[in-house]
């Protein structure tokens, strides 16, 4: 019954236009009924403690506006563009970042440190020539468990209508100034904290061109042995408000892939077997993401959408997804297709090209809180659990998940369960410091999942578990 009347009134506060539709309350609980009953109790959000409610205080819309303002400044970042001007081209945009991020790791008593690596990318699609990649890079390392990472990027290339037309003026205020702009006002205020695990904070170059910034970031990391836990893409995070004035100032959305791009056939085939579909690393991150972002800290929705990106469009988390990392996409509900990726021009009296004039700061802002309530809780929590199994070898009523036990969880752990048609986890069974733990319920009929709790208090994805 509790769960009956919670869900009548979420239906009462967030979506007026059902009932106007005049299906009866009644008829709206008996559709999200739950089954099947269970061990375990209601699984509550995490909500910000005391440090992260602070650093959520203290990101600040005047400097996104200032770093939007300035990205906008060196007329053109095209990724072919002049990269020696002082003043103009990409070359000016990412010397100016490099500066911006280690004034701040200046603050941050060693914990960061701040690199432009950069490669020659031979002729290729929308690259005519050998051209300099560079991407700025902020590492904040972690004070306990260095070598798990979590990787924040914006890109800071931008193009207008003609993909290889360097010279014209292209703003690219919110594509993708925002997620710059939300990238480095996270590094500037964690740059006086102190996480758990190590974040790496990223605006990259190329992704315009085909996302050639964010392909050597992650290949780099995957090379280099960094275990990426979670990667979060902001691109065109900037205005809340579509080309027919619908607006969604409350509003983020965050793609996240189903099966994963690395799963082998055979992987892939076990997983449709145990109707894992909705179960990859990249839908656990997003659950995760949606527990934690929605509070009054950050006062926004994270709508979860079940792809990889939009339909004909692709980002730097899809270099992520390539090297088996989980990544999501953060993106503005309403796009207008006029602001993006266009020469500036007035048609008809519509003006077209990617402005600042419709950037909204404290849109941005919010959307930087929800990252950063994601990245913070991500990165004080143990890691996720690995190795999970789930015992197949007989047939039982009760189900056996066993995993391997990791010190950073000095909390113990906690096995989670949910319907399998409902999209979020539901509820929680504390199994304390163990590796394994029987629940009294069909693994027939629900979804599982293990999670990491630190002493701290706070918990880390699920992980689904594979039979074994
Ligand atoms: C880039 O700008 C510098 C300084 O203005 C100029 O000397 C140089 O010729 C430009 N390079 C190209 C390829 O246009
Ligand atoms: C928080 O969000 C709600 C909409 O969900 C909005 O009505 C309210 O004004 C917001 N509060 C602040 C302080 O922005
Ligand atoms: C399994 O559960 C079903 C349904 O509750 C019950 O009928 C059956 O007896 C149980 N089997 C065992 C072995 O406990
Ligand atoms: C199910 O688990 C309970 C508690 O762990 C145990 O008492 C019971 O014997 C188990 N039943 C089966 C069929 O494994
Ligand atoms: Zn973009």
């Amino acid at each position: 019954m509790a769960i009956l009347r919670c869900v009548l009134l979420v239906c009462l506060a967030f979506n007026p236009h059902i009932f106007a539709q005049s299906l009866t309350p009644l008829a709206l609980c008996a559709l999200t009924d739950i089954w099947p009953q269970g061990p375990g109790s209601a699984l509550e959000p995490q909500l910000p403690d005391a440090e992260l409610t602070q650093i959520l205080a203290q990101i600040d819309p005047e400097r996104i506006k200032a770093t939007i303002t300035k990205l906008v400044s060196f007329g053109t970042r095209h990724t072919l563009s002049n990269q020696t001007d002082p003043t103009r081209g990409i070359g000016a945009a990412r010397d100016w970042l490099a500066s911006e991020l280690r004034g701040y790791a200046a603050q941050s008593h060693g914990r960061m440190t701040v690199s432009v690596p950069s490669y020659v990318q031979p002729p290729a699609s929308r690259i005519p020539s050998d051209t300099v990649i560079s991407n700025v890079v902020a590492t904040l390392r972690g004070s306990a468990e260095p070598d798990r990472a979590y990787v924040i990027s914006g890109h800071y290339d931008s193009r207008v209508s003609d993909s290889l037309n360097f010279v014209d003026d292209a703003p690219g205020a919110n594509d993708d100034a925002s997620g710059v702009a939300v990238t480095l006002e996270l590094a500037r205020v964690f740059a006086g904290h102190s996480p758990k695990a190590t974040i790496i904070f990223a605006a990259v170059a190329g992704e315009e061109q085909g996302l050639y910034g964010s392909n050597f970031l992650a290949t780099s990391l995957k090379k280099a042995g960094v275990d990426v836990q979670g990667m979060l893409n902001n691109d065109i995070v900037g205005s809340s408000t579509g080309d027919d004035g619908a607006r969604a100032p409350f509003d983020i959305r965050m793609f996240a892939q189903g099966i994963p791009t690395t799963e082998t056939a055979a992987q892939i085939a076990t997983r449709v077997s145990i109707g894992g579909e909705n179960d990859s690393p990249t839908r656990q991150l997003g659950r995760f993401v949606t527990e934690v972002a929605q509070n009054p800290s950050t006062n926004m929705s994270v709508h979860i959408v079940y792809r990889p990106d939009r339909y004909l469009r692709g980002g730097d988390h899809t270099s992520f997804l390539q090297q088996g990392f989980p990544a999501v996409r953060f993106t503005e509900p309403n796009e207008n297709f006029a602001h993006q990726h266009q020469d500036i021009r007035v048609v008809d009296g519509v003006q077209f090209g990617d402005l600042i004039d419709f950037v909204d700061f404290e849109y941005v802002t919010r959307v930087a809180r929800v990252n950063g309530a994601a990245l913070w809780s991500l990165a004080q929590a143990p890691g996720t659990p690995k190795g999970v199994l789930i015992d197949t070898t007989g047939l039982t009523n009760n189900s056996t998940i066993k995993w391997t036990a990791d010190a950073g969880a000095d909390g113990g752990y906690e096995i989670v369960w949910r319907a399998t048609e409902e999209a979020f986890w539901s509820h929680v069974i504390p199994v304390g410091q163990v590796d394994r733990a029987t629940v009294q319920l069909s693994k027939d009929n629900v979804h599982f999942g293990v999670r990491a709790v630190g002493r701290n208090g706070f918990r880390s994805p699920a992980t689904f578990p594979f039979p074994g």
